[in-house]
């Protein structure tokens, strides 16, 4: 099994440089309302966000037609106009399961998204979705345990050896991320302040700031460069 993948979630692109640069990042996803956030002309919002994280490196983008016929049509300018790693994000529906089906005949990467429930899951998974994306905090929001969900979606892709991965998004806190972590979930997709919440933890600042003072007691401001 691989590692769990971190893609960061949103389409500032201060906040992608940051997490590109500091981060083993595989990826980034948007969706309309991460992208409508940054109030910027769309097609160059894509583009930089392509230069930054480079052409290897997944980015989902989310379509915003609802007929199967147009999301193809998007899916194509997408891929002409942005390329390389690239997915195209479809929520789950009627048409968004037709437009999965024909999207992977034409060699698309696909995510299914909006997902809420196993069952949605796996119904995406057999359209064949290469991810599906369930939302672990809103399910929270809601007193539906959202990590469980994951849980639940990862177990019965391994039940039916269903070579779909799970892309879990919609995460407020570390907890949840680590939860998702521990049930083996193939990729998270996370904001950029989440990735500094995981990081940081007081007991670390601490320590660092012991080895600094222990070292300078004797060493002053030397380094090892300076022996
Ligand atoms: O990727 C989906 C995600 O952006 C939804 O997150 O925070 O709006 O529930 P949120």
């Amino acid at each position: 099994m691989t590692t769990v993948k971190y893609l960061m979630d949103g389409g500032n692109l201060e906040d992608i440089k940051y997490c590109n640069e500091f981060f083993p990042l595989a990826g980034v996803t948007t969706n309309p309302t991460l992208v409508a956030k940054e109030k910027a002309e769309y097609w160059p919002l894509m583009h930089s966000i392509r230069e930054i994280i480079g052409p290897d490196k997944m980015l989902h983008i989310q379509t915003v037609q609802t007929t199967t016929e147009k999301i193809i049509e998007e899916a194509e300018l997408l891929r002409d106009k942005i390329g390389g790693n690239l997915y195209i994000k479809v929520p789950i529906s009627e048409e968004g399961l037709k437009a999965t089906m024909q999207l992977k005949k034409r060699g698309f990467g696909v995510t299914v998204t909006a997902i809420f429930t196993p069952a949605q899951a796996l119904l995406a998974a057999m359209a064949g979705a290469d991810f599906v994306a369930p939302y672990a905090n809103r399910l929270d929001n809601i007193v539906v345990d959202g990590t469980k969900v994951v849980e639940d979606i990862m177990q019965q892709f391994k039940l039916y050896n269903l070579n779909c991965q799970v892309l879990a998004a919609s995460f407020k806190n570390v907890e949840q991320v680590h939860k998702c972590a521990l049930c083996g979930c193939s990729a998270v997709t996370i904001s950029a302040n989440l990735f500094k919440h995981i990081i940081s933890h007081p007991m670390t600042d601490a320590a660092i700031a012991g080895f600094e003072t222990d070292w300078k007691d004797l060493y002053g401001d030397k380094t090892i460069l300076d022996f």
